[in-house]
């Protein structure tokens, strides 16, 4: 069968574990997929900067956009990161004319995921973002596949892998502040601005997109109480261990009489509880529904291999689908369909 031919821009972190793990084992996803992954074209900050992997055989662009535009590419792989330009312009590029996106970037989908699902569902096109949320572990496709059915009435959990990183080495080591976050920046699990982990932004803008699939309401990043990590002292630790606590960075969303609630900031949790036991770059998400009852899911929430796995299964769905398939919903349901947000009194 065709190749699907994949252009990557960013490659960073994730970018280059994702190039990397796509060469390596070509083979195995060729039989998997029952076609092979090809990259075909690439882009980043730096031209021919070592990535640790030969991507030689792939065009280079020097624009973002422009790649997105490739006549030659069925997918498009998101991964510079932030909001806006060129992440923006080049992921609407893409699905404006029908090509497949994967992308990483939370920030981006809490500030424009209505408009982009609105655009693939007009294209006929997916918009996969497995790993925007929680790194590896597949919150999305539980709540956007997985649950269909159930009435989901809470959602939360541990969702920055920096965060959780920080505040148990701060525990355990004893090490401060600062000297954690270095740590997390040197194995690759903050953000480029780490201002967005320490402060709780992160996890907001997963927070926003988990509430979306959750209760089918329009993402609201904004309307989220936001507290983060940067005033924990290891004496509060301390404090709250003595008392029988570990206090850890929580986003919670929970649908109530009057709307949704949303917030995110640390939190006091029982020593003996499942979410206290999670420790280092591991996240952990629960979800509260009707028909099935407690899930909890825990797993690596950072680092360039747990989010390339997440990426790398979202390019394996849409190698394995055909053309014509029925796509899941971008956001869970279609984009008219998700209700105004409503913010809990
Ligand atoms: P990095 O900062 O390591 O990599 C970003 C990459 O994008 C770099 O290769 C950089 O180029 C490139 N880039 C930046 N700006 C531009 C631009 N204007 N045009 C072209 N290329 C550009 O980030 P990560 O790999 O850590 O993160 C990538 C995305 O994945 C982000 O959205 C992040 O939030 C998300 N994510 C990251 C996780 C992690 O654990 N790291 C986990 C889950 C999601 P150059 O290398 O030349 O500087
Ligand atoms: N900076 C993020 C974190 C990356 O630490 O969780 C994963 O989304």
């Amino acid at each position: 069968a065709d190749a699907l031919k994949i252009g990557i821009a960013g490659l960073g972190t994730v970018g280059a574990s994702l190039a990397k793990i796509l060469v390596e084992r070509r083979d195995m996803l060729t039989t998997t997929c029952g076609r092979p992954i090809e990259i075909v074209a690439v882009t980043a900050r730096t031209k021919g900067r070592d990535r640790g992997v030969d991507l030689s055989s792939a065009e280079w662009f020097d624009d973002a956009v422009a790649l997105a535009r490739d006549a030659k590419i069925d997918v498009f792989v998101e991964l510079m990161g932030g909001a806006g330009d060129p992440a923006y312009s080049a992921v609407k590029a893409a699905l404006s004319r029908g090509v497949h996106v994967v992308t990483a970037n939370k920030a981006l989908l809490a500030a424009h995921g209505v408009e982009l699902a609105v655009i693939a569902e007009k294209n006929g096109c997916i918009l996969n973002y497995e790993a925007a949320v929680a790194g590896g572990i597949p919150v999305i496709k539980a709540l956007r596949e997985s649950l269909t059915g159930n009435t989901i009435s809470r959602v939360y959990g541990i969702m920055n892998g920096t965060c959780n990183y920080i505040l148990t080495k701060m525990e355990k080591e004893g090490l401060s502040f600062e000297a954690c976050l270095k740590e997390a920046q040197r194995l690759g699990y903050a953000e480029a601005d780490p201002a967005f982990d320490i402060e709780g932004n992160d996890t907001a803008h997963k927070l926003s997109i988990l509430t979306t699939l959750a209760f089918g309401t329009k993402i609201s990043a904004d309307d989220i109480y936001l507290e983060g990590i940067t005033n924990i002292s290891i004496d509060d630790i301390r404090a709250a261990a003595d008392l029988g606590y570990r206090i850890k960075l929580l986003g919670v969303a929970q649908k109530t009489d009057t709307g949704v609630e949303q917030r995110v900031h640390p939190t006091m949790v029982p020593l003996d509880s499942v979410i206290a036991q999670v420790d280092g770059v591991t996240n952990a998400v629960a979800i509260e529904s009707d028909i099935l009852g407690e899930l909890l899911m825990v797993g690596p929430g950072a680092g360039g291999n747990a989010t390339a796995s997440a990426v790398l299964g979202d390019i394996a769905d849409i190698a394995k689908s055909r053309p014509g398939a029925q796509t899941v919903p971008v956001l869970g349901r279609p984009a008219a369909a998700l209700a105004p947000y409503k913010r809990a009194q």
